[in-house]
This record gives C-alpha cells, structure tokens and sequence, in this order.
C-alpha cells in the first residue's frame, strides 16, 4: 500500500493557494517509440506529485472551497488488457489506496467535467502545455455555457495551475528530500563503479553501461537524463551523447550521470583521469574548477540570492584563467566583458527535483530568488578549453566539469552528492586500488 500521506498533504496544501475554483492536472500521455512499441512510460511531474500515482491515462480534479474534493479518473480494471500489460488499479481501489475523496473511470472525464466546472468560480489547468487538453478544456467550458439559460455559470477565470504549483514544488518536503538522498546516493555510487571500470582503450558506451548497471540494480525507475560519457574533446561537447568512443591514455573522461528514482533526479557531474593520474595542465584546470565549485557551494545557505554561487564561481574561474594565461587584462576586464564565456560558457546550477532541470521560478519581481531550506539545486562549474590561436596548447580539448546536488538547509547547505569522490587524491586512490583488466 503506498504512503498517500504526503502526496494528500501537497494537494490540501493546493486547495488552500486556489482557495476556490476547480483544477484538472492530467498525467502525461504513453508515446509510441516505433510501430507497436512505446518509451518506456513516464507519468507527469505535476500530476504524480500531487497523487503518487503511477498509471497512464489518469487525471485528477480539485475542487477548493469551503468542502475541498479530490476525484481521480484512472483507468478501469480490464482483465483482458492486465493480462497483456499488467495491474491496474481501477478506480475503487486507487481511490482507497491513493486516499482520494472519489474515483471514476476516465472514459468518463468528459462526460463529468462540465458537471465539476458548473458554477465554479476559476478553472485551473496549464494553458498551452498541450493543445489536445486546451481543446479539452475549452470543450468543457463551452460545454457549460451552452447550460446558461439552466441556470448554471461557467467559470469566469481561466488560472494556470503550475504558478502555485511551480512554487510549492522549489521548496521540498521531508518526503522528498528522502527520496533525493536515495537518488543521489545511488548515483553517487554509479560513479564510483565507473570510475572503477575505467581504463585506457574502454569504449565510452562500456562506461555508460556501468552506471546505468548501478542505477537499475539499485532500483532507479531510469536514468534522470540520458548520461554524457565524454571522453577527450568530447569533454568540450557540452550535451555530447554519442557515447560511441574509445577512451585515449592520457585523455580525461567527463562523466554527467544521475538516476531517477520514484520520480525524482539526481545530477553529478564527475570529471577524472582515463588512466587514473592527473597530467599537469589537467590538474592545474581541475583544481581550479574544485576551488570554483567550492567557492559556489559556500554562498548557498538561506537569504542567499540565486545567483550567488554562480557569481562566486565565475570570480574564481575567471582569475584562474589569467592566472593560466587563458585569458588576458585585468579579472575586472574578464569579468566586465564576459571574456570568461570563451572556457566557461554556461550556468552554475539549476533546480533539481522530479524534473532535473525542475520547476521553479529564478527570479521574483525582479529579484534573484533568496535561497530558503528545502530547495535542492545543482552546483555546476565548469571549464572548456578548445583548441585556437592565442590558447596555451598545453589546455587544449581539456574539458572539465564538477557537479554536485545541493539541499538548502537551516544551517547553511548539505551536498547530498558528496559519496562520489572528487579531490584529486581520493579520485587517483580509488583508481589505482581498482582491479585492472
Ligand atoms: N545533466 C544536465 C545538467 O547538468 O544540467
Ligand atoms: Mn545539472
Ligand atoms: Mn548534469
């Protein structure tokens, strides 16, 4: 029997932001992948997080008001098709064991909305997250106004749901925040495995295998995103997934792998020796993205800004990179004038949760978010140098990034991602202790 627990909390805690009106939040659609055969299935964020519940074809009402309501429509019980594809609950049983106020059959979603919409003051949903359901929606409200002269009213509002739900989803509950651990516990394990498994002449797919391997064995539902294992120059491709490549002595392997697990992401990004030692100008680069993500990690505590970290990081990369002479003037020259962009191209994190890139507004009014216990953000820098005139030849095709998940705490920040190794030291220990092929 799941826990229905927290999920029934988030959907009063939604109830009470609308304060009146009704919502519909449909779970996301199967999806052929070729002929008979559909990607693996994978609910809708906001639907599960407000349900826990696993099946296609679902969706869920909320009515707020002085008797709030939460009807389910799922899919009817179908012996024939269960025996083809498996349990389905059916509406009586998710009703009782997802702890909703009732449960119909979703054949019947059209045929009951309007019935739900009549006399409601908002409907809520997500304008333009997909035709089909505006289609739907606007069908329904018509469906009630064509009723005016019965006596009832449409709703005079159209609300998108996913404002309050965007903000409800950034600060995470104790619920999730233990499936996060477990999420980032796992992946972090991932990465150790590969870099175990790591050696020169590997392909980069047989790395692949190894985290995905852990993932699965542990329980992981998917990988979180499809896993870059980047070896050499494939390192400065910054969404490589090819993953087709032989592993070169003396090359880095940029390795940015998560899972998901019931539902929610993990993102480590892990960058280390194909042969198990640091070459110099390897070093000199890594040590300075570690002393840049470092830097990020300190300025993620409450009342911080959002883009703290990401300031802090870029500070730091960019006198490294005079410092190495990547770059030339003065740090306020490099920063002024954005010349750090030439190695440094993208941002230093983002939110993280059902979602790897996760829901949730960066800025308020105007304003970069101040931090508040429970967000869960990626810490990201990162350094890519590729081969042009002017760039010392001793960087070039080095790419190196370092990525931790980061939770917001009363006393500052926790890296949940911290079991997979990243000081150079306890990277080149556990490679040379791994059992060699
Ligand atoms: N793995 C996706 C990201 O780091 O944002
Ligand atoms: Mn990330
Ligand atoms: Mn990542």
């Amino acid at each position: 029997m799941p826990d229905f627990a927290p999920f029934r909390a988030r959907r009063a805690a939604l109830l009470e932001r609308m304060g009146a009106g009704i919502a519909i939040i449909p779970t996301a659609p199967e999806r052929i992948r070729n002929r008979d055969s559909d990607y693996p299935y994978r609910f809708d964020s906001y639907f599960y997080y407000l349900t826990g519940f696993p099946e296609p074809e679902a969706a869920l009402a909320l009515i707020a008001g002085a008797e709030p309501k939460a009807i389910l429509f799922c899919r009817e019980k179908h012996p024939e098709r269960e025996l083809w594809e498996g349990f389905r609950y059916g509406p009586a049983a998710a009703r009782e064991a997802f702890g909703f106020d009732d449960a119909h059959a979703f054949a019947a979603l059209d045929e009951t909305a309007p019935k739900l919409l009549a006399d409601q003051p908002a409907l809520y949903y997500a304008p333009g997250l997909d035709p089909a359901w505006d289609a739907r929606c606007m069908r329904w409200l018509n469906e009630v106004r064509a009723q005016a002269r019965t006596g009832v009213a449409a709703p005079g509002e159209i609300r998108d749901v996913r404002v309050a739900l965007d903000e409800m989803r950034l600060v995470k509950d104790a619920h999730e925040i233990a499936t996060m651990r477990r999420a980032a516990s796992i992946s972090a394990d991932a990465h150790v495995r590969a870099m175990r498994a790591t050696r020169p002449g590997a392909m980069e797919y047989e790395i692949e295998a190894e985290l995905l391997y852990e993932f699965r064995r542990r329980g992981a539902q998917f990988p979180a995103y499809w896993p870059i294992v980047a070896g050499g120059a494939n390192a400065c491709v910054l969404h490589y997934r090819d993953n087709s490549q032989r592993l070169a002595d003396g090359d880095l392997l940029l390795i940015d792998a998560g899972c998901e697990l019931d539902g929610y992401a993990a993102d480590i990004t892990r960058t280390f020796p194909v042969n198990g030692v640091f070459s110099g100008p390897q070093r000199a680069l890594y040590e300075l993205v570690l002393a840049a993500q470092a830097a990020a990690i300190a300025q993620v505590r409450p009342g911080s800004g959002w883009n703290a970290p990401h300031d802090a990081a870029v500070k730091v990369l960019a006198q490294g990179f005079l410092d190495l002479e990547l770059c030339s003037g003065t740090l306020d020259e490099v920063l002024e004038k954005e010349l750090y962009k030439q190695y440094y191209m993208h941002r230093t994190g983002h939110w993280l949760g059902l979602d790897v890139h996760d829901a949730g507004d960066y800025k308020a009014r105007g304003e970069w978010r101040p931090l508040v216990p429970g967000m869960t953000l990626t810490v990201e820098p990162g350094c890519y140098v590729r081969p042009a005139d002017g760039v010392p030849e001793r960087f070039w095709n080095i790419g190196v990034r370092i990525e931790d998940d980061v939770l917001v705490t009363d006393a500052g920040s926790e890296v949940v991602t911290a079991d997979a190794p990243k000081r150079i030291d306890d990277i080149e220990a556990l490679m040379r202790a791994a059992p060699r092929a």
